[in-house]
């Protein structure tokens, strides 16, 4: 496997090429990123992943500075699972001057849940993701189910520009017992990482809740909330809502089976921590 730092490189390397497959990333890489990665090897053509820590997708008060910078690490683990090309440019390589330009996804879904409690968040991971793909080019980009709102945002992004690229979405990977694996993962403390269960367990129990009963959701919510709050949680939201468009169901729906999905983002002690499930 080939490390790039510069576009150049990259478009050299990638010259003549049909069919890449695409995995954009920040780094520090688990078993999660690397199933996209196993994901695009099946594609056929070649492997391209990106380590870039996007700055435009942080809020001022965030972990930018922390985001844990891993490349040797990630650069052999990535190897070993079959990618190609790695390309990882600096800051400067990237955004060699601010970043004037933006992609703005409508407000309608980006402004929800994440976008709500980081304004910009989406505009950001666009504006990124779009640049990523005017270098590299890909046929297929590989995504995580694990950020389920930024797979809905991407694919819109892609859809309404008309960008040939087939985005291919993947089930969250998980430790044994049962949290999603994520970068920040390693910010918990050991007693935090046995409490971190605790999220998709509560996203678990108002799935149950929510399919099963008649309880108006708010009410589940705002129970499932507490049980967190009380277990020295600071959550975000815990939330059901449509599959199609993130917007809550009606009770008739709800009733006659719509696709939804539970969505949680919560605090615990300085690690945010963010998680989904379908049912
Ligand atoms: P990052 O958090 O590094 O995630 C890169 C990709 O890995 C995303 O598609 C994410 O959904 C996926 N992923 C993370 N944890 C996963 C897990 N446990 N199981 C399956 N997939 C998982 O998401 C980003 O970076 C950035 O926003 C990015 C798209 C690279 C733009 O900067």
């Amino acid at each position: 496997m080939q490390t790039l730092h510069t576009l150049a490189e990259l478009r050299a390397a990638l010259a003549g090429q049909a069919r890449t497959a695409f995995v954009p990333t920040m780094g520090h890489l688990h078993e999660g990123h690397l199933a996209l990665v196993h994901e695009a090897r099946r594609r056929g053509g070649p492997v391209v992943a990106s380590v870039f820590v996007n700055r435009l997708q942080f809020l001022p008060h965030e972990d930018y500075d922390q985001y844990p910078r891993t490349l040797a690490r990630d650069a052999e683990l990535l190897a070993e699972a079959g990618c190609d090309l790695l390309f990882a440019p600096s800051e400067h390589e990237l955004y060699p001057e601010p970043q004037a330009y933006k992609v703005q996804p409508p407000a309608a879904l980006a402004d929800l849940l994440e976008g709500e409690f980081r304004p910009g968040f989406f505009t950001g991971v666009c504006t990124v993701v779009m640049k990523l793909f005017q270098c590299v080019q890909p046929a297929v980009a590989v995504f995580g189910q694990k950020d389920y709102q930024q797979l809905m945002v991407v694919r819109g992004m892609v859809r309404q520009f008309a960008m040939p690229v087939d985005v291919v979405g993947l089930p969250t990977v998980r430790a044994s017992d049962g949290l999603a694996l994520s970068s920040r993962n390693g910010y918990l403390g050991a007693v935090e990482r046995t409490q971190a269960i605790e999220l998709p367990l509560a996203l678990q129990r108002l799935a149950t809740e929510a399919r099963d009963g008649t309880r108006p959701l708010a009410v589940l919510e705002a129970a499932a909330a507490e049980v967190l709050r009380t277990r020295g949680w600071a959550p975000d939201y815990l939330t059901v809502r449509r599959r199609s468009d993130l917007l809550p169901p009606s009770d008739a729906e709800r009733a006659a089976g719509e696709p939804l999905v539970t969505l949680g983002a919560a605090r615990l002690g300085a690690t945010r921590l963010i998680d989904n499930l379908e049912f």
